[in-house]
């Protein structure tokens, strides 16, 4: 076990006005609210509407108001976040422009019917604003609770599947016009969606066989919308069209397989799962980061690249930073570090009374071999 001293250093001087020594945050499920606890970074709704500005004190009201948006938590500043400094992949403001921006092209789309009616220059601007933000950040694994502060779903997936996929592309080191391309893929890949039947897009119950043959139908109809506006690239329409096939053959629409996957389709195939399985949905939970990188890794080669899915878990946090964990030990710990080549191995924090912070690095502390992660702590 190692024993250091706390780290602090500032990563937002406007953070730093609100909290001594930088952003320094946990990241708490909702379940696991507690009223008087101190609300650590700004809580967007649908809209742009501010919910809970940060550094207020978070009351039964605010609780009940976060839970039955859907929210998968909030980020919280108390004596346990010390030493966990949150930064995100993209800025927050720039992932609710985006969204904002998405929902007016998919309201367009689904009111023109008219792919001539897209702004694509404005599509493009967006797409390349976001892998810049993307690449000035790369030294930073994703914490998927980060992309999680919105509640419009088609939306804000539509985001954070371009930013997964954009990660993706970096750790493929594609040059910037490649991840722009994948990117816009990104962003459009569901707009077939706009002409699928509301009723049974937003089917509640079970749906019939036939149902489910309409809705993926999607894929292919968004191919032929964007198909018709020369300004978006072929690679991104074929991702659009892919994003659905599964490497052993058994997607849709074409039942492609392999390689005969287009590389973007295959890139969008795991971003779009990730993405949805750690999603809060009307008919199921939300898994857990860790869950959802276990289905990814036991679904590789049958569904997904293998490859791929490889790269994907060195740059996707299992246990994003500020989770609490509890260990085989017995004790409950904060996540503080990650490591690419050690995903399911992060540096922790004991939480204990005692006055000296106690570090274990999973990864590499000889005294840690035998120690796991066996839960998400409830505390
Ligand atoms: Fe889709």
């Amino acid at each position: 076990l190692l024993t250091l001293p706390a780290r602090r250093h500032f990563l937002f001087s406007a953070a730093a006005e609100f909290h001594d020594g930088g952003i320094q945050l946990r990241f708490v499920p909702a379940a696991c609210l507690r009223q008087g606890m101190v609300n650590g970074k700004d809580l967007w709704g649908q809209g742009g509407l501010l919910l809970l500005r940060q550094g207020h004190i978070i009351t039964d009201t605010h609780i009940a108001r976060i839970v039955s948006l859907g929210y998968f938590g909030v980020y919280i500043a108390d004596n346990l976040s010390k030493d966990i400094e949150i930064e995100g992949v993209i800025d927050d403001n720039l992932r609710q422009r985006t969204s904002h921006a998405i929902k007016n092209i998919f309201i367009q789309s689904e009111k023109t019917g008219n792919p001539q009616a897209l702004d694509v220059p404005a599509l493009k601007r967006i797409a390349e604003e976001l892998v810049d933000n993307i690449l000035s950040h790369q030294h930073l694994m994703v914490n998927m609770i980060d992309l999680k502060i919105f509640d419009d779903y088609t939306f804000v997936h539509s985001v954070n599947v371009a930013v997964l996929a954009v990660v993706l592309g970096i750790a493929l080191d594609m040059g910037k016009d490649e991840l722009t391309k994948l990117c816009l893929g990104g962003l459009l890949h569901d707009i077939g969606k706009v002409f699928i039947p509301k009723h049974i897009l937003n089917k509640n119950g079970r749906l019939t066989a036939e149902e489910f043959s309409v809705i993926q139908a999607h894929s292919e109809q968004g191919y032929k919308y964007l198909k018709n506006n020369w300004e978006i690239p072929v690679t991104a329409q074929n991702a659009v069209l892919y994003h659905h096939e599964k490497y052993n053959g058994t997607g849709y629409p074409e039942q492609k397989k392999a390689g005969d996957i287009s590389l973007f389709g295959r890139i969008l195939g795991i971003a779009d799962v990730y993405d949805a399985l750690v999603s809060e949905r009307p008919y199921r939970k939300a898994l857990l980061p860790s869950e959802a990188i276990e289905y990814l890794l036991g679904n590789a080669g049958s569904h997904f690249d293998p490859d791929l899915v490889r790269l994907f878990v060195r740059k996707v946090a299992p246990y994003p930073l500020g989770t609490c964990v509890t260990l085989s030990t017995g004790q409950n710990a904060i996540v503080v570090e990650n490591y690419e080549n050690f995903c399911t191995r992060p540096k922790v924090k004991i939480i204990d009374d005692s006055p000296e912070d106690t570090f274990i690095r999973l990864a590499d502390d000889y005294s840690a071999q035998n120690i796991t992660i066996t839960a998400i702590a409830n505390i």
